[in-house]
């Protein structure tokens, strides 16, 4: 279900000082119309995972339903309970711990969202997802959905750019996901170069936009 609302402000420029105005600047400026969305915000094994508490914070205070879905790895790296309580909705960390019900609930996560942001997004995952894997309940539900997927991938230069990750990126690209596209600065494993998650307001902001263009669909 998608619900328009402030649909004069759209294409206008907003300039808020209050963090909780971030997410409704980088939505507005995408120049889209604010929607309300289900959202799967799949969260990988990267050191950049923390930045996905921001992310889920902000989807959620302007009004989006979001489900957080981490892997194994992740959950290293950033706690299901920061994530649930940002959210205001239960995280999925496992395939097999299965809500009541006789639906599966990765299959009606996929079936009912209306975007797969997956952010951050490491070079494992990516591999899982250009070759089909179904292991964990976010590349099972990557399978699944036939909704929009925006991937933010975070990870060492040499990593990202080594053949089979571009490779992968590619084979992605192809089947029409849409990638924001890592940025460039000192990376957590010491290194300079490619390789950092883009920066959340950029997240959003395609995020919107993706939102924006499915609605009109
Ligand atoms: C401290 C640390 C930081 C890591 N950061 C990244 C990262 O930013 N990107 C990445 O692709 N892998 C990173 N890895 C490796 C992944 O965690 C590893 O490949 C893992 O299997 C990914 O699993 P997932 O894709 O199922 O989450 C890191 C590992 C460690 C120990």
């Amino acid at each position: 279900m998608q619900t328009e609302i402030y649909p004069e402000a759209a294409g206008v420029t907003f300039r808020f000082q209050f963090p909780i105005c971030r997410a409704f600047c980088a939505y507005l400026q995408s120049g889209a119309a604010f929607i309300m969305s289900k959202i799967v915000l799949g969260i990988t094994g990267s050191i950049a995972a923390y930045k996905a508490a921001d992310l889920a914070s902000q989807l959620t205070k302007v009004g989006h339903e979001v489900t957080c879905v981490l892997t194994k790895e992740a959950v290293e790296f950033v706690t299901p309970l920061t994530l649930g309580t940002l959210s205001r909705r239960p995280v999925v960390t496992d395939l097999f711990a299965e809500k009541e019900g006789w639906q599966p609930g990765h299959i009606q996560l996929a079936d009912e969202a209306d975007l797969l942001l997956i952010a951050p997004a490491t070079a494992n995952v990516l591999a899982a997802m250009a070759h089909g894997f179904a292991h964990d309940a976010l590349t099972a539900i990557a399978l699944a959905t036939r909704a929009p997927i925006l991937i933010a991938p975070a990870m060492n230069g040499k990593m990202w750019l080594h053949p089979a990750t571009q490779r992968n990126v590619e084979i992605l690209k192809g089947w029409g996901v849409q990638f924001i596209e890592p940025a460039e600065g000192l990376l957590a494993c010491g290194y300079e170069g490619v390789g950092r998650l883009a920066p959340v307001e950029d997240i959003l902001a395609a995020a919107g936009a993706v939102l924006a263009n499915k609605a009109k669909a």
